[in-house]
C-alpha cells in the first residue's frame, strides 16, 4: 500500500473535522492565534493514530469518535505553539509559516496554547456517543500524556539541559516530552475500540517504541533534513545544546536505534485484528522527510 498517499487522505478527513470543532469567540485575536496554528499545516499524525488504533482493535466506524481524535490535535498544537516561544527554542517558522509569537505576540500565542489545551478537555466531554465512564479513561489517558508525568514534564527536562544542562538522560526526555502523547494517543484508541487487556497493552507498547522512533527520527531531520520540507528551522537542535541522539552517537547510530523500536513495535501489534495498516505508518515514520 501507498502509505503516503493513505496518511495524507486521513490528514485531510482530520483537517475537515478540525473546521467542524474549531471554536469561535471573543477576543477574537485570540480565536484567530488558535485557527492560525491549526490551519497552518501539519501531518496529523496523534489523530490518524487515535482512529487507525481503534481501527485495529476491531472498531468499524470512527465518526462518532472524530471529535476526540480533533481534540488530540488541538493540545499538539498547543504544544508546538508553547515549544516555539522565546522562552523555549525560540523559532520563528512552523509549519511553513510563521510562528504564533511572531504573528500574534507572546502573550495571545501563550493563551492560544492555553486555549487549545483546556478547550481540547472541554471538547472530549461533550461527546455523546462514547459512555461516559470510556470519556473519562480517555481524558486520563491524554491528560497523562500530555501532562507532568509525560510531555510537559519532559519539556522541562529537555529546557533543564538547554539551558542550565541540568538534566542528562536522553531516555527520559524522549520518552516524556513525545512517545508518551503517542502511546497515549494508541491506548486511546483501544479504549474506544473496546479492545481486549492484551490488545490494550500491544498498542500501549507499540505507542511506546513508534513515539521514541519519532522522535529520534526527528532529531536526525533537525540535522540532515530540508528545511523547506520540513517547514521549520534545521539545525537548531545544536546550536541550542539539546540533548539529542546524532548528538549522543551520530546519524547513522541513531538511524540503526530508531530502526530497532520499528521492528519491535510491528512485532508487538500481530496479535491485532487488522495490525497493517499502523505497521505501515510504524515504518513510515523512519523514512519520512517531513
Ligand atoms: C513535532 O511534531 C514535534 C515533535 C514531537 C517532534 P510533528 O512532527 O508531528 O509536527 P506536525 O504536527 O507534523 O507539524
Ligand atoms: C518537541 O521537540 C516536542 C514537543 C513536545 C513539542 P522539538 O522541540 O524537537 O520539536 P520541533 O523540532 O521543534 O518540532
Ligand atoms: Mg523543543
Ligand atoms: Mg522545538
Ligand atoms: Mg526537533
Amino acid at each position: 500500500m501507498d502509505i503516503k498517499a493513505y496518511l495524507k487522505q486521513q490528514a485531510e478527513f482530520i483537517n475537515k473535522k478540525i473546521q467542524e470543532y474549531i471554536p469561535l469567540g471573543t477576543p477574537e485575536k485570540l480565536f484567530e492565534a488558535m485557527a492560525y496554528s491549526l490551519n497552518a499545516g501539519g501531518k496529523r499524525l496523534r489523530p490518524v493514530l487515535i482512529l487507525e488504533s481503534a481501527k485495529a482493535a476491531g472498531k468499524e466506524d470512527i465518526n462518532d469518535i472524530a471529535d476526540i481524535a480533533v481534540a488530540a490535535e488541538f493540545v499538539h498544537t498547543y504544544s508546538l505553539i508553547h515549544d516555539d516561544l522565546p522562552a523555549m527554542d525560540d523559532d520563528d517558522l512552523r509549519r511553513g509559516k510563521p510562528t504564533c509569537h511572531k504573528v500574534f505576540g507572546e502573550a495571545i500565542a501563550i493563551l492560544a496554547g492555553d486555549g487549545l489545551q483546556s478547550y481540547a478537555f472541554e471538547l472530549i466531554s461533550q461527546n455523546k456517543s462514547v459512555p461516559p465512564e470510556k470519556l473519562v479513561k480517555v481524558i486520563n489517558l491524554l491528560a497523562h500524556g500530555t501532562g507532568i508525568y509525560g510531555m510537559v514534564g519532559g519539556q522541562a527536562a529537555d529546557i533543564l539541559h538547554e539551558k542550565e544542562n541540568a538534566f542528562d538522560d536522553i531516555q527520559f526526555i524522549h520518552t516524556h516530552k513525545t512517545a508518551k502523547f503517542i502511546q497515549s494517543c494508541c491506548q486511546i484508541g483501544a479504549v474506544l475500540a473496546d479492545a481486549t487487556a492484551k490488545e490494550e497493552e500491544a498498542l500501549k507498547n507499540y505507542g511506546l517504541y513508534i513515539g521514541l522512533a519519532f522522535q529520534i527520527w526527528d532529531d536526525v531531520l533537525d540535522e540532515i533534513g530540508d528545511e523547506k520540507k520540513l517547514g521549520k528551522k534545521t539545525r537548531k537542535d545544536r546550536e541550542k545544546n539539546k540533548l539529542t541522539y546524532p548528538a549522543l552517537y551520530g546519524i547513522e547510530k541513531s538511524k540503526k536505534i530508531a530502526k530497532d523500536y520499528i521492528e519491535k513495535a510491528i512485532e508487538e501489534i500481530k496479535i491485532l485484528k487488522s495490525p497493517e495498516i499502523l505497521q505501515e505508518i510504524a515504518k513510515y515514520i523512519i523514512s519520512r522527510e517531513v
